[in-house]
């Protein structure tokens, strides 16, 4: 089922097959994004409160499914599971498992060998996490809260990120996108930078 919702001029269409609410009445994506930050919440509390340790983030396969489901699973029927379908961002969705795969081996290399300091791994594992984009939706802000949960993992503090970064009328949304792009040709250090600061909003 879509719907079409009108928010600050902007026209938008999402796709609501899925949503645990009830689907009798018509919510507004800013409710809906209301419900998903309520959610997340516990999720943030969860891992952010004070320093997880690696029974509770042990940045296996499963658990970075967990994470999602943690976050988006009072909202959506879908979260923590992997998409079947192709999307505009992403790789295509046979090849998610093994890239989940590879970057959960990644990690623990990079860790044992030291190869990058520790905000570069927390934006390698972002940028990796969104690249390979496992989810329907989510996947911004599952991929922020795992470079979070890791920096704080590593005594560093999370990075503030404006979590309206996916409304299009947030200033530091092209930069991020810039970063990311950046990073998707080897050059890490404007989403590293990104990465070790806080924003103003
Ligand atoms: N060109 C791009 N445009 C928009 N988002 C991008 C782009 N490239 C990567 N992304 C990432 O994808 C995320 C949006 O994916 P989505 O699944 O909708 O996540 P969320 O619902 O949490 O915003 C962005 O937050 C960003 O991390
Ligand atoms: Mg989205």
């Amino acid at each position: 089922m879509k719907y079409k919702t009108k928010i600050k001029d902007a026209t938008y269409s999402d796709d609501i097959s899925g949503l645990l609410l009830d689907t009798s009445r018509q919510y507004t994506l800013q409710e809906i994004y209301i419900y998903e930050a309520k959610n997340i919440t516990k999720a943030t509390l969860k891992y952010l409160s004070a320093k997880p340790d690696k029974k509770l983030a042990p940045f296996d396969y499963e658990w970075l499914l967990q994470l999602h489901y943690e976050m988006f699973g009072d909202v959506w029927q879908w979260a923590g599971k992997l998409r079947k379908v192709e999307l505009s961002i992403g790789i295509k969705a046979y090849m998610i498992p093994i890239e989940l795969k590879k970057l959960v081996d990644d990690l623990r290399y990079w860790q044992e060998h030291k190869t990058f300091g520790i905000i570069e791994i927390a934006s390698r594992i972002h940028h990796r996490a969104v690249q390979i984009h496992p989810f329907k939706n989510g996947n911004g802000r599952w991929a922020r809260m795992l470079a979070n949960i890791y920096l704080k993992q590593n005594g560093l503090a999370p990075t503030k990120w404006n979590e309206n970064l996916l409304s299009k009328e947030n200033p530091h949304r092209d930069k991020y996108i810039l970063a990311l792009k950046k990073a998707d040709n080897g050059d890490y250090s404007k989403l590293v930078k990104m990465q070790s600061n806080s924003f103003k909003s």
